[in-house]
């Protein structure tokens, strides 16, 4: 197992092959993806052929970047993932997770973006780290205010999936090195 980081309660680790089951799973809860594709199913053969492939890609590039695994540590138990990669509307990195609802509501996502902020603005070439949800995600916006990210804007992303709420569009936070730093 390829340890990335180490929380008080959480191993981040690399994912790998035999990961698709868990995977399968994670995306198969409607209520975890109810923000992401409106609680639709998933099928597997999508996890192994292009869920998967695309997380292990990054760890070909080294370990800045990418999807990390989150297995809690008194139980071993997969608990779902976190991500720093680069962004869609920006050359900066990403900032995102996705817990298995057992998970929710004990500060765990707060915990693991922390560690993963901690340890990315240790690379100097790193100056900003973002983060995006829908305007009505309130739980993910509450992660992104607890660790010190500070709401930039409002902004319309074009969704294939309709949810209610999704007309007040997306919010941008960020964080910068100087504001980690002085937090
Ligand atoms: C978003 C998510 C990662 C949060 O994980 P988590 O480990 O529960 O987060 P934390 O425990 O660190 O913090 C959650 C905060 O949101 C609050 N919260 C949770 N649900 C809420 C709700 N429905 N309304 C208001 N606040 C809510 C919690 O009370 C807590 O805040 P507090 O510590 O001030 O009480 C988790 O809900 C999840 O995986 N959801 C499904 C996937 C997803 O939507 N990912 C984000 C896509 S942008």
């Amino acid at each position: 197992m390829t340890i990335l980081l180490e929380t008080e309660r959480m191993l981040l680790r690399e994912f790998t092959t035999e990961d698709s089951q868990l995977l399968f799973e994670l995306n198969n809860d409607p209520e975890v993806m109810f923000y992401i594709n409106a609680g639709q199913p998933v099928p597997m053969a999508e996890i192994v052929e292009e869920t998967l492939p695309a997380f292990l890609a990054y760890y070909r590039d080294g370990d800045r970047f990418g999807f990390w695994a989150a297995n809690e540590k008194a139980t071993g138990t997969f608990l779902g993932w976190f991500h720093l990669h680069r962004g869609e509307r920006s050359t900066d990195p990403e900032l995102g997770y996705r817990l298995h609802r057992a998970a929710w509501n004990r500060g765990l996502a707060t915990e693991g973006c922390a560690a993963l902020i901690e340890r990315a603005f240790q690379d100097p070439t790193i100056s900003r780290i973002y983060a995006e949800t829908m305007v009505v995600h309130t739980a993910s916006r509450r992660v992104m205010e607890k660790v010190g990210m500070r709401f930039v804007r409002i902004f319309h992303a074009d969704w294939p999936f309709r949810i209610p709420g999704d007309e007040h569009g997306d919010v941008e936070y960020e964080i910068t090195r100087a504001e980690w730093g002085n937090r």
